[in-house]
């Protein structure tokens, strides 16, 4: 079970941007954050949601999609996400997130999978240009942004050839294809 969801959830890009998510979905999802482990259980994430037309013409110029597609400049009008989870640190509990906000991503793309949702976790963001567009307070430090919405694109794991080339593809029919290392390639045995 655990193994299926975990290959449903892929980072998708491309979305049924006329499906809407309400705001208590995403209430849902950051309850699963919420949940999470967190260093020293301090508990420094904060979370900005956005699921309006509006707020997410706001967010969207600010991210930075598939840098190894090159001829693609990220999803288009009617592909867009449907909403969007900031996730912050409060730099008033503590100075550092660890690896709280990778947890935290996780947890609420597992929880979004469930739900028949999918997303994409967006660490190329304009943090400077967001912050002032959404007039966020110094106090907190954007860590990433998460697109989610109706996946509409095919994904496809591969295994990475002899060249150890890492870089995801996509094809002519628009299925995108992500290369992984294989399960011997990767535990050392010492
Ligand atoms: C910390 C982190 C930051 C990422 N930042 C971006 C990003 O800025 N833009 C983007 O399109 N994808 C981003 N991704 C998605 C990765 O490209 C994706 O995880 C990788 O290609 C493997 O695909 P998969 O998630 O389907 O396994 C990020 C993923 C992680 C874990």
């Amino acid at each position: 079970m655990i193994k299926d969801i975990i290959l449903k959830n892929r980072s998708y890009r491309r979305f049924y941007q006329d499906i809407t998510i309400d705001l208590d979905t995403l209430r849902q999802l950051v309850d699963l954050a919420r949940l999470s482990p967190s260093a020293r259980n301090s508990q420094p994430l904060k979370y900005i949601l956005s699921c309006t037309t509006q707020k997410n013409s706001l967010i969207f110029p600010h991210l930075a999609w598939a840098g190894y597609l090159k001829q693609w400049d990220g999803p288009c009008e009617g592909e867009k996400p449907s909403a969007y989870i900031i996730i912050l640190l409060d730099t008033e509990i503590s100075q550092s997130s660890g690896c709280d906000h990778g947890i935290a991503a996780q947890s609420i793309l597992l929880g979004a999978n469930e739900k028949g949702l999918g997303g994409c976790i967006i660490a190329s963001v304009n943090r400077e240009n967001l912050r002032e567009v959404l007039n966020i307070p110094m106090q907190y430090e954007i860590l990433l942004v998460l697109a989610i919405g109706k996946p509409k694109e095919t994904i496809q794991i591969e295994t990475v050839g002899p060249d150890g080339d890492i870089k995801y593809w996509r094809d002519a029919e628009g299925t995108h294809h992500v290369p992984k290392r294989i399960l011997d390639d990767i535990i050392i045995n010492l």
